[in-house]
């Protein structure tokens, strides 16, 4: 069974709220100093419009507040239509956002293939891959051929229903769909086009790019791992996602944007740019370091700095000086740690916690410049403690006293947590071919546009709903771009959930 069906949104036209009811910025007071100078004669102001009917000035364009309950009102991007031709990771992550706060995205695959993640890490034969479920819910998916004239023509149609194109594919590759800024701009200019590249504009811009590379390019790897070793990539998906949320905030930017001039823009995010934009303490140690040592960096006071800013292991990002401690078990656990974090404020409750009390007032521990040459001491002293205790005992024990802290979950721990299932951040999701998977939710709660997740749409599930329902085809015009082969073959429709 097919999903269910959702209501085709509505052509957007540009709002009349927003830029017209901002206020004007107050007139200036003439000058009151005199002068010889001419005097010009100011025009009279004009009156502030009144209403007809009060006399008061005139109200704001934005609705009444509505009188439903929160989150009955719809959804923040209700009326939002999305052409996705998004693929991997990088831009299906920013769709489904979109998706998620109520956008209808509308996801363009090719036939008989669709984005490339569906094939990709399978573990069960014959299913979607969680690589492609868990970065594609909420969607609808409709297979176009985009080279092939049929498919270039619905193309077109779609263009002009749509308010957001979004892609992430290598650059040139949608001009050589014939989807140019131009093209698309002259079939609908409310349209914005966003993209994902691996670089912006440079040296590098025809460059392919995945996760890593982005790490390895943004200044993440050269910052990360110990100052020792080799550099290192994180396991969050900082290229990819963090890239994703960049544009997402892009388009919904530019959404705004709209209201106020009517047409749409260009968004790029370059990945590179977008993990740079995370690694924004990482410059400012650059810029530190040109004026002295980093003192809160495991190098300091023993260690050698080079020009540029060094692999700092655990440490801390902030002003207050953290590491990773062993806790009881570590032995056999590889996740038996817990971060702890020398808050300044806090320190006297440090000393007394872990039995320390003469560091309250001993000269070599009570400030924290003090400390910063002694830091690998006390968090060995720290540790002594820690050991004593599991991760979660040491975190009960330090929140008390509002020391922060972090034990070390593991993705299983992550995924049994109940709280993170309450407020929906992990969520189960049923799924026709693969039966139920755990996935993560919306990390973003508006408290007036809930998240409803649901499952990844099939290759080509939605293709006639959209030739129907978005674009108004009828069986016989269907017939006809099907029969020229422009959708790919007919994909049997799978039982839905
Ligand atoms: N119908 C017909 N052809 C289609 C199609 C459709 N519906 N959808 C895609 N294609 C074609 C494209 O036109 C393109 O063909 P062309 O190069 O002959 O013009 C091809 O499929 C896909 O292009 P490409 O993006 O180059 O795929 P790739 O697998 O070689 O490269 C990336 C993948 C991710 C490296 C690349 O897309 C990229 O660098 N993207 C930008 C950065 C990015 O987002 N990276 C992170 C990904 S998580």
């Amino acid at each position: 069974m097919a999903k269910k069906s959702k209501k085709p949104a509505k052509a957007r036209k540009p709002a009349k709220a927003g830029g017209k009811s901002r206020a004007k910025p107050a007139a200036k007071k003439p000058a009151t100093k005199r002068s010889s100078a001419k005097v010009v004669k100011l025009p009279a102001r004009k009156a502030a419009k009144k209403t007809a009917t009060n006399g008061k000035a005139a109200k704001s364009a934005l609705p009444a507040p509505s009188k439903k309950p929160f989150g009955q009102a719809g959804k923040a991007l209700d009326g939002v239509r999305i052409l996705d031709f998004t693929h991997v990771q990088s831009g299906p992550t920013c769709t489904q956002l979109l998706a998620w706060f109520g956008a209808d995205v509308i996801k363009v695959e090719r036939p008989g293939v669709g984005d490339i993640t569906r094939g990709q890490l399978v573990d069960v034969k014959g299913a979607d891959s969680l690589y492609f479920t868990m970065l594609n819910h909420n969607k609808r998916s409709i297979t176009i051929d985009s080279k092939h004239p049929q498919g270039k023509r619905v193309l077109n149609e779609l263009i002009k229903k749509c308010d957001v194109l979004v892609e992430n594919f290598a650059p040139g590759a949608l001009d050589r769909m014939g989807l140019t800024w131009e093209h698309i701009h002259k079939l609908n200019p409310r349209m914005i086009v966003a993209s994902v590249k691996g670089f912006g504009p440079g040296p590098y811009e025809d460059c392919k790019v995945y996760e890593n590379v982005a790490q390895c390019t943004g200044g993440a790897a050269s910052t990360t791992g110990f100052r020792d070793g080799v550099p290192l990539v994180t396991g969050a998906q900082i290229g990819d996602s963090g890239t994703g949320l960049h544009l997402a905030l892009g388009i919904v930017t530019a959404l705004y944007q709209r209201t106020q001039t009517g047409r749409g823009q260009k968004v790029l995010a370059a990945m590179q740019d977008a993990v740079l934009n995370l690694c924004r303490v990482k410059l400012r140690d650059q810029q530190r370091l040109e004026r002295g040592p980093l003192k809160e960096y495991p190098q300091y006071p023993n260690g050698a700095f080079g020009d540029t800013v060094p692999r700092a292991g655990n440490a801390s990002g902030g002003g207050q000086p953290g590491w990773i401690l062993k806790c009881k078990g570590w032995e056999t656990d590889p996740n038996a740690y817990i971060y702890f974090i020398t808050q300044a404020p806090v320190w006297a409750k440090i000393c007394d916690v872990i039995g320390k009390p003469e560091w309250i007032t001993d000269p070599d521990y009570a400030t924290p410049a003090a400390r910063l040459p002694r830091l690998k001491d006390i968090f060995a002293t720290v540790e002594e403690w820690t050991m004593t205790k599991t991760k979660f005992e040491v975190m009960e024990i330090l929140n008390k006293y509002d020391i922060p802290c972090g034990p070390i979950l593991s993705m299983k721990e992550l995924a049994e947590d109940q709280s993170l299932r309450e407020t929906g951040t992990i969520v189960e999701v049923d799924h026709p071919t693969r039966g139920k998977y755990l996935t993560v939710g919306n990390p973003i709660k508006l408290s007036d546009s809930p998240t409803e997740v649901t499952r990844s749409p099939l290759l080509g599930e939605h293709t006639d709903e959209i030739l129907r329902e978005v674009l108004g085809f009828d069986e016989r015009r269907i017939s006809e771009v099907r029969d020229s082969g422009a959708l790919g073959l007919v994909v049997p429709r799978m039982a839905a959930e």
